[in-house]
């Protein structure tokens, strides 16, 4: 895609290619004429793979020197813009916002209140208690007597892609849990249907929803996902876009409760597409379009957001390269 000032396709660098969300931005970005710098900080990232892209292997975000080495990076590629799809991230980008602006990169995040919601699993429940958003009860582990003692999930409280989630029975071995999840949280697991909102927020706070069942997951990622319309769930979904300030792609998640006391109940917001996307653009939603038209500060025309309800995309996995010659 060349936008209307320059006279080369726009040049994207996405980190975290080795997961499913970074990976598919990168192919729909390639998909809609962008070049792609493909970044992640496993060198055996699948998406540093992909062919058509400059692949890079970055720091990973808890290196005390990955703010600088990202900076390295766009000073060398002078990308057009940077799409983060590790939210552990996105602090040190949003402190990288002025540095990089001055390069020409942009940047599309919200305030650091925002960041920290979708990025710190025990505030976001602060923010959705704060505004009487449905949400399960989440403790930290030294206030573990106020869980109830049913079926818990033990989570990091910063985590990502379902790492170390784990489902357990009573308060006893949540304990146990929380000794061997670093920096957890415990929650009270929630039944119902699972779904995903993917959300396109732009700067004057205008948001398209776009809803789908997660029918099967696997690892944290949604293989078969459908689309639904349900006012009650985008209802909800948009109070959480309120109540977090968040801007730009983003997901939120939570359950259909039929018959609970709450029939929609909100677990995550995350600040990034979500790895099940595509199903949003397979039901006619131009997301990653739009979004590049947010990023680059051109409206975003919610009208190309909307989708079809009953679409359903399923995924699968696939042998992506094969390589030779390599040494140890
Ligand atoms: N309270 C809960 N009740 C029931 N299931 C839950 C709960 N919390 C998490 N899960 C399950 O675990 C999965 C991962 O949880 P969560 O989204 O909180 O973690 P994450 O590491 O941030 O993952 P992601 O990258 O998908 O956002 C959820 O998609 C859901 O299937
Ligand atoms: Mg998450």
């Amino acid at each position: 895609m060349t936008d209307a000032t320059s006279a080369r396709p726009w040049r994207i660098l996405v980190t975290g290619v080795g997961g499913a969300p970074g990976l598919d931005v990168a192919r729909r970005l390639m998909a809609l004429g962008c070049e792609v710098v493909a970044a992640d900080s496993d060198p055996h990232a699948i998406g540093l793979r992909l062919s058509d892209v400059t692949a890079r292997v970055t720091m990973p975000a808890y290196r005390a020197d990955y703010a600088a080495s990202m900076l390295r990076l766009c000073t060398e590629l002078r990308p057009d813009a940077v799409v983060s799809a590790v939210e552990q991230e996105l602090p040190h980008l949003f402190g990288l916002c002025r540095a990089l602006a001055d390069l020409g990169v942009a940047l599309w995040l919200p305030g650091l209140p925002a960041i920290t919601a979708c990025t710190d699993k025990a505030r976001f429940a602060e923010v959705l208690a704060d505004h009487g958003i449905p949400a399960p009860c989440t403790v930290l582990p030294d206030q573990l007597g106020q869980a109830p003692d049913g079926p818990l999930i033990v989570k990091p409280r910063r985590g990502q892609g379902a790492k170390d989630v784990i489902c357990c029975d009573t308060r006893a071995q949540a304990a146990v849990l929380c000794e061997l999840v670093a920096d957890p949280i415990v929650q009270e697991w929630v039944s119902g249907r699972e779904f995903t909102a993917d959300c396109l927020v732009d700067r004057v706070g205008q948001a398209s929803v776009i809803l789908r069942f997660r029918l099967v997951v696997k690892g944290g990622l949604a293989m078969v996902s459908q689309t639904f319309d349900d006012a009650e769930v985008e209802r909800q979904v948009r109070a959480v876009l309120a109540a977090t300030g968040l801007v730009g792609a983003c997901c939120v998640q939570g359950f259909l409760c039929e018959g609970g006391p709450h029939r929609v109940v909100i677990t995550e917001a995350n600040l990034r597409f979500a790895g099940g996307f595509p199903a949003a653009e397979a039901a006619g939603a131009d997301l990653v379009g739009q979004y590049l038209n947010g990023l680059f500060g051109h409206r975003i025309d919610h009208d190309r957001l909307r989708y079809r309800p009953a679409v359903r995309l399923t995924k699968s996995y696939e042998t992506l390269a094969v390589t030779e010659g390599i040494t140890p």
